[in-house]
């Protein structure tokens, strides 16, 4: 283990509704079953995991200057807020912890309100269009990027 802080990953509005919602989009995998992935997934690179999700902004909001302090990384999927909310790409800015927006399906390639990513201008990087696996490289990066943090890489 390099870092003893978590590594967050946060889910916004909608994705409690995973492998319901949606299937030929998003996968038939609930949420828990995504959960359950990532927790695998951080064990493997020794990364504690805290793994939240929520319909409400503010409370990603909170979440995210929660991670300033306390998390090594960020794994954020914001849903729909992703391509709205100015209030999370604030946040993003303010807390100086390196956020990789994460989405199952690849926005880009869908409707043209799902184009703009308010998030996307604020983040490190974008991980999207691998349905539950984004999840996984997310979790990969999160880690490579908290160790570059960590021994001062570029
Ligand atoms: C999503 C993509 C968003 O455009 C959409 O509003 C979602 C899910 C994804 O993971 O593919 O709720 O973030």
């Amino acid at each position: 283990m390099t870092d003893s802080k978590p590594i967050f990953v946060l889910n916004g509005p909608n994705l409690n509704l995973l492998g319901a919602r949606e299937p030929h989009i998003y996968g038939s995998a609930s949420l828990a079953d995504i959960e359950a992935a990532c927790a695998a997934k951080a064990a493997q690179l020794g990364r504690p995991l805290v793994f939240r999700q929520s319909n409400i902004e503010g409370e990603l909001v909170t979440w995210l200057q929660e991670a300033r302090d306390k998390a090594c990384a960020v794994v954020l999927n914001a849903g729909a807020y992703t391509h709205t909310s100015v209030a999370l790409h604030d946040a993003i800015k303010a807390i100086g912890v390196p956020v990789i927006e994460t989405h199952l399906s690849n926005p880009s390639a869908r409707e043209e309100f799902r184009h703009v990513s308010l998030v996307g201008q604020a983040a490190k990087g974008v991980i999207a269009g691998f349905g539950a696996r984004s999840y996984l490289l997310a979790l990969e990066a999160a880690d490579a990027l908290a160790s570059d943090q960590k021994s001062d890489k570029v």
